[in-house]
């Protein structure tokens, strides 16, 4: 039987969840999975993805299905395959299987999920043809999941407490998510020396992934316009000058993820003036994982990373002035326009279907200001929570061009200076960091990150393009 023989620990983990649960919310809770949507007919469809929510506490990647906890009880409503489905799909687990290997206590055709759905509190799925089904069987208007309502808002709190901390079996996936993700970082490392093209890179990177029978946990940015932040082009030749910045997780078969940026030069060397950048990235980097324990709030490691850029472009003669007040006026942002980071868990910006209501603490709203506008996680941490740090440096010509900031920061920067690093077009250093009661651990150090060590795993690009020449 397929996946669903594989997770025997699994029932007591979700059984805890879904206790955890109950004793959160006091309605029942009805969480659909969702359903597959067809390229050019249903039988051909994109590739499905359960709603995390309904992962979460059913544990399996069902299509199609929905769950009922009530007092702790679990009800799972789907249709058994029919009987000609063998022909295309082999045999297929029956509802009871399914049912049992989750650790419900019945199960049901989904019609008969009809009658029972009254006062049930639900999340909006981001697949509208459930969404649909989602108001039509609760006979409301659901509202959308970044604004939920009433019992719907009970429910999306009580979600938020539950999946922000993981548990021991979430960390065991995240971990699997994280070593898949390291090999393809090193693979594509590897790959650069003889690469013509980014795609090629993407290419060794995300075999490696489908080869550990995982996906990607979000489209892969494999680029030589580091600038441009979720480049999703792979066009690019590769340049001896280039740095290549590539941003690519794994996500396990029940849905974990990881998230990984590395960038490192396609020659296999860091020119001086790349250097220069990497280095004041990553010591950006280093301090905020350095900062991160339990009760730290998460915007202060955010104004943290982005007071060690300011303060290493100041020591390069990029900006002019005081860090503290640089910061203060969002002069870093210039060059670090987004956030420090974010949540991790089932989605890659975990939670973040719940809008803000995730991401910020309660009587926090997000900042209107250019350094704190893109912060999407404004709470104090706490022990369990999986975190990226992902500072970086970008020129991105839409904000240096823009007339307004040239003049608000013409005096902070010396432009003639910043032209002096040409070859640096976009640096991001992106880890996995999981909250420990103690302090941190690090889910994602087994990939290096210092500059030596990137040129150790990228190998001499001069070298094997001559040998191939030769050969
Ligand atoms: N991979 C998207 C991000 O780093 O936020
Ligand atoms: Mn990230
Ligand atoms: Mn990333």
């Amino acid at each position: 039987m397929h996946i669903v023989s594989n997770y025997n620990s699994l029932p007591t983990t979700l059984q805890h969840r879904r206790q955890k649960l109950t004793e959160l919310v006091k309605t029942p809770v009805i969480l659909w999975s969702g359903e597959s949507v067809g390229r050019n007919f249903p039988a051909n469809p994109f590739p499905f993805r359960a709603s995390s929510h309904f992962l979460y506490f059913a544990g399996l990647p069902l299509e199609n299905a929905a769950i009922r906890l009530e007092e702790g009880k679990l009800e799972l409503f789907m249709d058994d395959a029919p009987a000609e489905a063998t022909l295309w799909h082999g045999e297929m687990p029956t509802r009871e299987e399914i049912a049992a290997a989750m650790g419900a206590d019945r199960a049901y055709p989904l019609t008969e999920l009809r009658g029972k759905t009254a006062n049930a509190a639900t999340v909006a799925v981001q697949n509208f043809k459930t969404y649909q089904q989602q108001c039509q069987l609760l006979n409301r208007t659901v509202a959308l999941a970044n604004a939920p309502e009433g019992i719907d808002l009970v429910l999306a709190k009580a979600i938020i407490t539950l999946r922000s901390c993981h548990d021991s079996e979430a960390i065991a996936e995240l971990r699997k998510a994280a070593a898949v993700a390291i090999a393809a970082h090193k693979a594509g490392m590897k790959a650069t020396s003889t690469a013509k093209t980014e795609a090629e890179v993407r290419g060794a990177m995300e075999g490696i992934i489908i080869a550990h029978n995982m996906t990607c946990a979000y489209s892969s940015i494999v680029t030589v316009h580091g600038e441009v932040l979720h480049n999703e082009h792979y066009h690019h030749p590769l340049q001896l000058g280039d740095l290549l910045l590539a941003d690519v997780g794994a996500e396990t078969a029940l849905g974990w993820a990881s998230d990984i940026t590395r960038t490192w030069p396609v020659s296999g060397r860091f020119s001086p003036t790349q250097r220069d950048i990497y280095d004041l990235v990553l010591a950006a980097h280093d301090a905020c994982i350095d900062k991160i324990r339990p009760g730290i709030e998460y915007r202060d490691i955010h104004l943290l990373g982005a007071t060690v850029i300011a303060e290493g472009l100041v020591n390069l003669g990029i900006l002019k002035g005081n860090p503290a007040d640089l910061v203060e006026m969002d002069a870093h942002a210039l060059f670090f326009p987004h956030g420090i980071g974010h949540l991790l868990g089932l989605d890659v910006h975990d939670l973040e279907d719940l809008g803000d209501l995730a991401g910020y603490e309660e009587g926090r709203i997000r900042s209107d200001r250019f350094g704190l506008g893109y912060l999407r996680l404004d709470r104090p941490l706490r022990a369990g929570m999986l975190v990226t740090i992902e500072p970086g440096f970008y020129k991105v010509p839409a904000i240096l061009n823009r007339p307004d900031f040239r003049n608000k920061y013409g005096n902070v920067v010396n432009w003639e200076r910043l032209a002096q690093f040409a070859d640096v077009r976009g640096i991001r250093i992106e880890d996995d960091v999981l909250v420990t009661e103690s302090g941190t651990e690090v889910l994602t150090a087994d990939l290096p990150n210092k500059a030596e060590e990137i040129e150790g795993l990228c190998g001499d690009r001069q070298h094997a393009i001559a040998r191939d020449r030769y050969i």
